[in-house]
């Protein structure tokens, strides 16, 4: 069984009261939480303040992006190994406004990706499609685009380490949900995609949807069948919204 995880991406949101205030209303709400793997993402700056108010409990740290070196002469960036030093146990990577608003391509990822495993952080691989791609009937090719490039070289040994999460770039922040039929369609062919590449561990790989997730659409999209969690942007800024997301499981009884 894959356990469903739940990740809320701050983006550049909070200031640092606000992301204390925000994680230790997280920690309130979801701490105790076991059926589901609960993590938050704030800005660098703000981590080792959101680790003090969520450490000894169930959530998770996670940063939304790292270099891919160890250390050394790259004004501005921040390693995996900073990371984990801080507690991060997640890093995002290759997410659509990274790719799309500063130029991010699959080889930068797949450095990142090996870089942030090489400390034991877990990765969480972005991959999803534009409007204008999936209206012209390429979502597939440009998922499994992404795919090969950013896993160019690994083995199913890093696949078993990573999460995936399927964004479709024209959902995200728009208030539009991929429908449970689009997103399950892409989750399975993704899947298949993956276990013909590495075997029967795709079946272990948890597959997280993001794109306006709220609590109201939440419980649709968590029961599908190769979904198994969410990536989520604006309402985990709420800590309300973010919870009654985890507890999807309250929502559909
Ligand atoms: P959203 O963002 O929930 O605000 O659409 C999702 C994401 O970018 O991970």
């Amino acid at each position: 069984m894959r356990r469903p995880v739940i990740v809320g991406n701050w983006k550049m949101n909070t200031t640092l009261r606000e992301a204390t205030t925000l994680a230790a209303a997280v920690r309130r709400d979801l701490e105790r939480v076991d059926d589901v793997e609960v993590g938050i993402c704030p800005p660098f700056v703000y981590l080792l303040d959101v680790a003090d108010q969520v450490r000894d409990t169930n959530i998770r740290l996670g940063a939304q992006d790292c270099h891919w070196e160890p250390k050394g002469a790259f004004t501005g960036e921040v390693s995996p190994a900073m990371l984990k030093d801080v507690g991060c146990e997640y890093v995002i990577l290759g997410h659509s406004e990274r790719r799309h608003l500063l130029g991010e391509k699959d080889d930068q990822i797949n450095k990142k990706l090996r870089g942030a495993l090489a400390v034991g952080l877990t990765p969480i691989l972005c991959i999803g499609e534009l409007l204008e791609e999936r209206e012209r009937g390429a979502t597939d090719a440009v998922v499994r685009g992404q795919l090969e490039g950013s896993l160019a070289g690994f083995g199913a040994d890093a696949l078993e380490r990573m999460i995936l999460a399927y964004e479709p770039v024209w959902a995200i922040g728009t208030g539009k949900t991929a429908t449970p039929g689009q997103a399950q369609e892409v989750h399975a062919g993704l899947r298949a995609w993956l276990r013909k590449r590495f075997g029967a561990v795709a079946d272990g790989l948890r597959i997280q949807y993001g794109g306006s997730v709220k609590p109201d659409n939440a419980a649709d999209l968590m029961r599908l069948p190769d979904v198994d969690g969410a990536l989520v942007g604006g309402a985990s800024l709420d800590a309300k919204a973010f919870a009654g997301i985890v507890r999807f499981k309250d929502q559909s009884a």
